[in-house]
């Protein structure tokens, strides 16, 4: 009997260890942590692009904010119009689905005032409940409208909505829902996930057309619903459903990872995205993780292979491109994509180390001329440049990564290159 007892022991010893394949997604030693506390109930984490997470606590009809520099938490926003899901676009503004004003809108992310109000409406009656939202890489906004807590439904469902790109229109793009809740596309904008807990399912489609929002190759994913639901940068989904469980992108479960307090939504924030921040009923904790979250680049080491592929964006009205740093190796392969996806005209010129200010200088000294020659001075402290593109303009520039140093880029069109700069970090072979 003894013999027996001690094989069992051992065999559920190596299955729980086997069960715990997060392990290898989650920092050595590393914890729960319980940041803040006290709250009725705490929804919609959301990463800014410098890090800082900030959450509804949706009795309280409030947004707080997490600064990841002090750890600190303020209030960022009272009345919040019941706030639940919450999404912070490239430009760095903050995008809310209002439960209560039954509305979607974005709000300024310095002092929280309304910036422009996005969808209240579709076929004329107002929505039941704006739940979860997430912006496509191509500015079209996903979105839920579920009826918890009410008899009556405004809408004759409860659907999954699209606001399209430039904000003009809204269409229902799914339909066959229970009760839908998180939203979450991957960050090349091929696939969406849907999670509806009102029948315990979570789906993955194709999104077919970015402009319209219109979804095909309705998959299901995982056999449980989800609250809301985050991405890890190898693909791995994150279903907060009792506790977080996480899924490969083929949809087979890898493990739980248990937290006090049961989640009600999660995402990947701090400086580097490899924190896990997790709203939980009362409570708001954090995770240490070897992993980043989806879209979170690591421009502090080259990309492996012989081809470092490196695209550059503008951020709309910002004057800054959205890479402020990049690395590669000594002798790779750079292949630079720089896309102008800003209004006024930009370029890019990768210069000699130490001498952004002197190009930027030298184009401004061009004066009259200088339209004509593309802000371009006439100089070897350049070393490979794009032309000056308008809105919508791409260009690509391939070359060998030079000697180990620090190699600026900057737009060169007046007043631009006091913000919209960077640099292109080249580390030995
Ligand atoms: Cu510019």
């Amino acid at each position: 009997m003894k013999a027996i007892a001690a094989i069992i022991s051992i065999a559920l010893a190596a299955s729980a260890t086997h069960a715990d394949d997060v392990s290898g997604l989650i920092k050595d030693g590393a914890k729960p942590e319980k940041l803040a506390g006290g709250f009725k109930f705490t929804e919609g984490p959301a990463v800014d692009p410098d890090g800082n997470i900030f959450f509804t606590d949706i009795p309280n009809n409030r947004i707080h904010k997490w600064d990841i520099a002090t750890k600190k938490l303020s209030t960022f926003l009272e009345d919040s119009g019941g706030a639940n899901g919450l999404y912070f676009s490239k430009e760095g503004d903050l995008y809310v689905c209002q439960g209560e004003n039954r509305k979607v809108l974005s709000l300024y992310a310095d002092d929280g005032g309304e910036k422009e109000p996005l969808a209240d409406q579709y076929d004329g009656k107002p929505f039941n409940k704006p739940n979860d939202l997430w912006i496509h890489p191509e500015g079209g906004i996903y979105f839920t409208d579920p009826n918890y807590g009410r008899k009556t439904l405004s809408q004759d469902g409860e659907h999954l909505y699209f606001i399209t790109p430039f904000h003009d229109s809204v269409y229902r793009v799914g339909d066959d829902f229970k009760r839908p809740n998180g939203v979450l596309g991957t960050p090349d904008g091929k696939t969406l996930y849907v999670a509806d807990p009102g029948e315990q399912k979570t789906y993955s489609y194709t999104v077919e057309s970015p402009d319209e929002g219109t979804l095909g190759n309705k998959k299901l994913f995982a056999d449980v619903g989800s609250d809301g639901m985050t991405l890890d940068n190898r693909g791995n989904l994150y279903l907060t459903w009792g506790t977080v469980q996480v899924f490969n992108p083929t949809g087979k479960k890898i493990g739980d990872i248990k937290f006090p307090e049961k989640p009600s939504n999660i995402c990947f924030g701090g400086k580097d995205g490899k924190t896990l921040y997790v709203t939980a009923r009362t409570g708001f904790y954090s995770l240490e993780m070897q992993v980043a979250g989806a879209g979170f680049k690591d421009n502090s080491r080259p990309p492996e292979g012989d081809t470092a592929e490196i695209t550059i964006n503008c951020v709309k009205e910002k004057l800054i491109y959205d890479t402020k740093e990049f690395t590669v190796r000594q002798g790779q392969k750079v292949i630079l994509t720089f896309k102008n996806t800003d209004h006024p005209q930009h370029n890019l010129f990768v210069v000699k180390p130490g001498s952004a200010d002197k190009v930027a200088q030298m184009a401004l000294l061009l004066g009259a001329d200088g339209p004509a020659k593309k802000y371009r001075p006439d100089t070897d402290l350049i070393l490979w440049g794009t032309d000056l593109l308008d809105h919508g303009g791409m260009e690509v520039l391939e070359f060998t990564a030079p000697a180990p140093g620090d190699y600026p880029y900057v737009c060169t069109f007046p007043g631009h290159a006091i913000l919209m700069r960077g640099v292109m970090h080249v580390v030995a072979e």
